[in-house]
């Protein structure tokens, strides 16, 4: 029999689903925000998915780092240690996308390599880490609203997890952008600014 809460629809938030069914669903729906931004041939719809996909991706990264790798690196060290290097190179990503005004061809070239790196991802978490997880007799429940719970922190702060790393490549897009301009616009300006140091402004993560 059905009971109120699920009628009512609240009953997830009673009984926390286990950790790895909500990765599992985690990657279903990036999944399903990269097909309808890839099917989608509206650009501001285009805009407002890839904003999600951003969110998302940084956030379940943020989460597996944080609650699901420390418990997997005790059974699977190298491979815990490659999934971390593809986080970070998947945040690289992202962060170059995350304050993009506008879609262009350029973005859909690198919202789809980024989803090849992603899906390979996914294909060894659920195919061999998170099963290692099963068997391990961790407490998946117990680990599932501590994943619901940072969830809820990081949802509303987003920014500051990647603010770093985005200042970062929003200055090199800046400096990459001038560049670009350049030719166009020397007629014009007189006056040079004094130029900070390029060096400084690497767009790779430290
Ligand atoms: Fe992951
Ligand atoms: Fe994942």
């Amino acid at each position: 029999m059905e009971s109120i809460s699920k009628f009512f629809g609240f009953e997830d938030k009673e009984k926390p689903e286990d950790a790895i069914t909500m990765l599992k669903a985690d990657h279903r729906k990036v999944k399903e925000l990269v097909e309808k931004f890839q099917k989608s041939e509206s650009r501001k719809e285009q805009l407002e998915l890839l904003k999600m996909i951003v969110k998302e991706l940084t956030v379940h990264s943020t989460l597996e780092e944080e609650l699901v790798y420390p418990l997997i690196d005790k059974l699977e060290h190298d491979k815990t240690q490659e999934g971390i290097e593809e986080h970070h190179v998947v945040r690289l990503v992202l962060a170059e996308l995350y304050d993009i005004p506008s879609v262009d061809e350029m973005i859909e070239t690198k919202v789809k390599v980024l989803w090849e790196m992603v899906e390979r991802h996914v294909k060894e978490e659920e195919g061999d880490l998170l099963p290692k997880l099963k068997r391990s007799g961790e407490d998946l429940r117990a680990l599932g609203q501590q994943l619901r719970n940072r969830n809820d922190q990081l949802t509303h702060g987003v920014r500051s997890i990647s603010e770093k790393s985005t200042k970062k490549a929003s200055a090199a897009r800046s400096i990459a952008e001038k560049t670009a301009k350049k030719p166009a616009a020397t007629k014009k300006r007189v006056a040079s600014k004094p130029r900070k140091s390029t060096s400084a402004r690497s767009r790779q993560a430290g």
